[in-house]
């Protein structure tokens, strides 16, 4: 196992009715500023009982967050808590508002990167120039879309003018998470898949390396891989999508696929992640989408590097035990299409409408962005993001 450090402060608040709790978790005397994004908590009863629990706060509110939250949008927020004096962000929504939120948090309190002549100190730089976050407006979020792990973690992903950047800091990591598994049954069938599967590939992310012995992340992973494949198809399923038990697993384990837990100690990825921003960048495909997309490709170029761990998953996860080492892998690897295609996510850049005359592009914008190191040994250079891309035709 590598050494590693690992602190999860987030306060969270599971089950029905929690909402309730953002009245104790929110200092009374905050000057509280709510964020969500188009409108769905308004139908879903979450605004509602958002406004219920902040009763005898000073709140207000910032609305339009959109999908992929832009850069444009969320410096728009910056006006409301300079004329308001915001000193605490509540986030309720899905992983892009809680994104944005954490953005708005760290913009807000952005000194620059310390150069006398830099006249104009852009936050912007947070991501473009990585430049380190050490300070940000406390935040707590609501979540309403489980897939992102967004409501525990210290991540963000902003997109500008089609460059979709990720940026990470323990400050801006929601001080407590509310996850209530009934103001998910308002989701759309899209985006219940979306959830699913992104939960899924961070897992695989964090677990599909090379093996360190690292036994406890290792089996912990298995466990939300194999739970994500039991009830994944159920929210989908007439039968069985209402039923809130499907829901509170499904919602727990996105939560743990990305709050640190199964990452710590262990080698990561993130190649499918980073070649994925781009798609969702340049065609504005959905984030889950892209990664089934790449994932399997992923899989497919990588099968030697990968070997020990995908012969593990195929063993641990998908239960098969015949047939040689090759074909064991095959075999799992065509599960987990078949496991996309049962989530009716795309797994082909066809299936998208895209061909081989728009990878260049792609290559293009990751040599633009610096991913041309990518995946746990950093030996994905921008000829294998290549052949990964073709591979997914
Ligand atoms: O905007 P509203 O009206 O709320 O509608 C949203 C949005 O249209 C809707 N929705 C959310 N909860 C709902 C609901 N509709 C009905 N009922 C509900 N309960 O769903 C739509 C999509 O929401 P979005 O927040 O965009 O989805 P998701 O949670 O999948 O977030 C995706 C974003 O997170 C980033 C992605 O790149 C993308 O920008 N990620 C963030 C990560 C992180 N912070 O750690 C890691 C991920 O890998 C990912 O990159
Ligand atoms: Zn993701």
């Amino acid at each position: 196992m590598l050494n590693f450090n690992f602190k999860n402060p987030t306060n969270i608040h599971f089950g029905v009715g929690k909402i309730a709790a953002i009245s104790q978790e929110i200092p009374l005397n905050a000057r509280v500023l709510v964020v969500y994004g188009g409108g769905s908590i308004k139908g879903n009863g979450v605004y509602q009982q958002v406004s219920d629990a902040l009763a005898k706060h000073t709140w207000f509110e910032f609305s339009g967050i959109e999908p992929n939250p832009t850069y444009k949008t969320l410096m728009r927020a910056q006006e409301i808590i300079k004329s308001e004096n915001i000193d605490y962000l509540l986030a309720v929504g899905g992983g892009s508002v809680v994104d944005g939120a954490k953005f708005i948090a760290a913009a807000a309190l952005y000194e620059g990167n310390g150069e006398s002549d830099n006249a104009v100190n852009d936050p912007w730089d947070i991501l473009a120039k990585q430049q380190a976050v050490t300070k940000a407006l406390p935040m707590g979020a609501v979540l309403t879309l489980p897939a992102t792990g967004s409501e525990s973690n210290g991540n963000s992903v902003v997109t500008r003018d089609g460059n979709k950047l990720p940026f990470s800091s323990p400050s801006v990591r929601p001080l407590f998470a509310v996850l209530d598994p009934s103001v998910t049954l308002s989701l759309s069938d899209r985006q219940i898949s979306n959830g699913v599967v992104d939960a899924f590939i961070h897992i695989i992310e964090q677990y599909l390396t090379y093996s360190v012995n690292g036994k406890v992340q290792d089996r912990f992973s298995e466990g939300l891989l194999q739970t994500l494949i039991e009830e994944g198809p159920k929210a989908l399923s007439p039968a069985t999508k209402n039923d809130l038990e499907v829901r509170a697993n499904i919602m727990w384990s996105a939560t743990m696929a990305l709050n640190g837990l199964i990452g710590a100690g262990v080698p990561q990825d993130w190649s499918t992640h980073m070649i994925g921003h781009e798609l969702t960048g340049a065609f504005g495909i959905d984030h889950a989408r892209t990664l089934s997309i790449v994932l399997p490709a992923v899989m497919k170029v990588r099968r030697t590097q990968k070997h020990e761990k995908l012969l593990q998953y195929a063993t641990r996860v998908w239960q098969i035990s015949e047939g040689d080492e090759n074909e064991r892998i095959e075999k799992a690897i065509n599960l987990t299409e078949a496991f996309f295609e049962k989530m009716q996510v795309p797994t082909r850049l066809s299936h998208v409408d895209l061909g081989s005359d728009d990878i260049d592009l792609l290559i293009e914008r990751l040599q633009q962005h610096g991913m041309t190191t990518l995946g746990e040994k950093g030996d994905i250079t921008l000829e294998i993001s290549r052949e990964i891309l073709t591979q997914a035709l």
